[in-house]
């Protein structure tokens, strides 16, 4: 029913020789995995090269969308300019952002927006910190980072077909996986929070685990029953890892 997603997020690594061999690269490996959606995220200077090279194997993802339309707003790139080269999703509120760049849940909201008006599918990034775990407070976190955006968009429109991405900060880029089942508890505590705000969204939304997901870990992660695939940073640079977790992926 939920078609599994591997989406790879390249963060701001490469120059555009290196974006084009990574590419070409996992384009040579991924063919026949019909059964799976695949995305590459590539620093937007990138995107119109990787697309040229993808050449529709995989769906070209974008790592952020302005949260207005086209105008004046320096430094940002517009929803339906993305949309206009053939992106097709776009990762938003990813920790690093609202860490470093203090992204918060109502900019998120705005930049939802505009993805959704353009036709892009958004990919919702939430996680709780090493600290807030260990104080107890994950599910209050996570819960409130979802509410928090979707309260803002337009009731009729909602999440729409984005997808969520679990990713503990804690995990990533730091080789600490969560287990299988810490990831599973969460999905499903996901699933949970979005049947509350509307039953028949919760079965049909996906949602992609991050955080140090490897070729030695994907598979039992993605055997999980609410893991529906996974958002991979570093391993989404190596192209034999990359196809590898998709590999897992459309094994089921
Ligand atoms: P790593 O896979 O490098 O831990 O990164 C995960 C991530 O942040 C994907 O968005």
């Amino acid at each position: 029913m939920r078609t599994p997603l591997i989406a790879g997020n390249w963060k701001m690594n490469g120059l555009s020789e290196d974006a084009v061999a990574l590419a070409a690269s996992v384009s040579d490996r991924i063919g026949g995995l019909d059964a799976i959606e695949i995305v590459v995220c590539p620093p937007f200077v990138h995107l119109p090269a990787v697309a040229e090279r993808l050449r529709g194997g995989a769906y070209l993802g974008a790592q952020n969308c302005a949260d207005a339309p086209q105008g004046a707003r320096t430094g940002e790139v517009a929803a339906d300019m993305l949309a206009d080269i053939g992106v097709r999703y776009v990762i938003l509120g990813h920790s690093e952002r609202r860490a470093f760049y203090g992204e918060d849940s109502a900019m998120i909201a705005a930049r939802y927006t505009q993805a959704m008006e353009s036709g892009l599918r958004p990919i919702l990034c939430v996680g709780e910190t090493l600290e807030e775990r260990e104080d107890g407070r994950t599910e209050d976190v996570v819960a409130g980072q979802i509410n928090d955006v979707a309260d803002r968009l337009e009731s009729s429109v909602g999440l729409g077909d984005g997808v969520i991405a679990y990713e503990p900060v804690w995990a990533i880029g730091t080789g600490r996986t969560a287990t299988a089942a810490q990831a599973q508890a969460m999905h499903a505590f996901i699933r949970g929070v979005l049947g509350e705000r509307d039953p028949g969204l919760a079965g049909g939304m996906r949602l992609l685990y991050g955080g140090s997901m490897k070729p030695g870990n994907a598979a039992d992660l993605l055997a999980q029953p609410d893991v529906d695939g996974g958002l991979i940073g570093g391993a989404s640079l190596n192209a034999e890892d990359f196809a590898a977790i998709c590999a897992a992926a459309a094994r089921g």
